[in-house]
């Protein structure tokens, strides 16, 4: 197994994307902490699995993840990986934008991957040895209508994970992130669904055609965890269907034909 007796924690691991990651983390092996704010969720993520201890916690106070982390190294010896997951979009245009939603936009988003990060860096870094994963998104990389807030708080995701793999370049922690295209996880549904033609008329949209898979974000966040990612640091690896490679201005070919 990849992970034998790696010690993971993964925030916001009772759906979707940290769900998967959690799951594929205790199938090669790791003990993971599933934490997630929602104990009801997280629970059924650890239902039935040997290797995945649920745990409350609510991302957006640095206290409640520091006392994560050092419960996790009081109770295990330490920590190996540590997958930062949490993050939430509040859909509108800028000028329609609260104080309140652009701050919980950040609170969820930004602090919460920064939290994790320092606590996680603190941790591994006497070890000379860990991975943090940040769970960012491709709208870090250009602008999308109804997605300041929310782009803004990924492309500091970006700018984190890059800082933190920098400035600890050869400590044996390595800090990438990974940019998921859509994928087919609650909250996209719920709002895909509300757009003209739902779910099947936003699909028809995307490059492959086709939603990618909480399980195939969990395979290229294993990837990153494992030793054979051990000379790849402070990477943005979009996992998209190549959503982030096409240039917009040029339609994509007519896949029908
Ligand atoms: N689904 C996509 O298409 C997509 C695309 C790009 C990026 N992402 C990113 O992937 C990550 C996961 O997205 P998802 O679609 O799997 O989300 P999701 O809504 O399915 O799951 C998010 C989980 O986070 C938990 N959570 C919410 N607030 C929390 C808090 N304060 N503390 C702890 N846990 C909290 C929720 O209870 C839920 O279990 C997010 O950072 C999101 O921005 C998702």
């Amino acid at each position: 197994m990849r992970l034998d007796k790696r010690i993971a924690i993964v925030t916001g691991a009772g759906s979707g994307i940290g769900a998967a990651i959690a799951r594929r983390f205790a199938a090669e092996g790791a003990s993971v902490i599933a934490a997630d704010i929602n104990a009801d969720a997280v629970a059924r993520t650890a239902e039935g699995q040997e290797r995945i201890v649920g745990q409350t916690c609510d991302v957006t106070g640095a206290g409640a993840v520091d006392s994560l982390v050092d419960d996790v190294v009081a109770r295990f010896g330490r920590i190996d990986l540590m997958v930062n997951n949490v993050g939430q979009s509040v859909a509108g245009l800028l000028t329609d934008a609260t104080d309140e939603e652009w701050n919980r936009v950040l609170a969820l988003t930004l602090s919460s991957t920064f939290y994790g990060t320092r606590a996680a860096l603190r941790a591994m870094l006497p070890n000379r040895s860990g991975s943090i994963i940040n769970i960012s998104s491709g709208a870090g990389f250009a602008g999308a209508p109804g997605l300041a807030t929310y782009g803004a708080a990924k492309a500091g995701v970006n700018h984190l994970t890059q800082s933190a793999a920098v400035e600890n370049a050869r400590s044996g922690v390595r800090i990438n992130a990974i940019a998921p295209g859509s994928i087919e996880t609650p909250a996209i549904l719920a709002w895909a669904n509300n757009l003209p033609g739902g779910v099947p008329a936003y699909e028809a949209t995307l490059l492959p055609g086709r939603f990618g898979r909480p399980e195939e974000i969990a395979a290229a966040a294993l990837f990153l965890a494992t030793d054979e990612a051990s000379f790849v640091n402070g990477v943005i690896l979009s996992v998209d269907g190549a959503a982030s490679a096409r240039m917009p201005a040029i339609a994509p070919p007519d896949f029908d034909k």
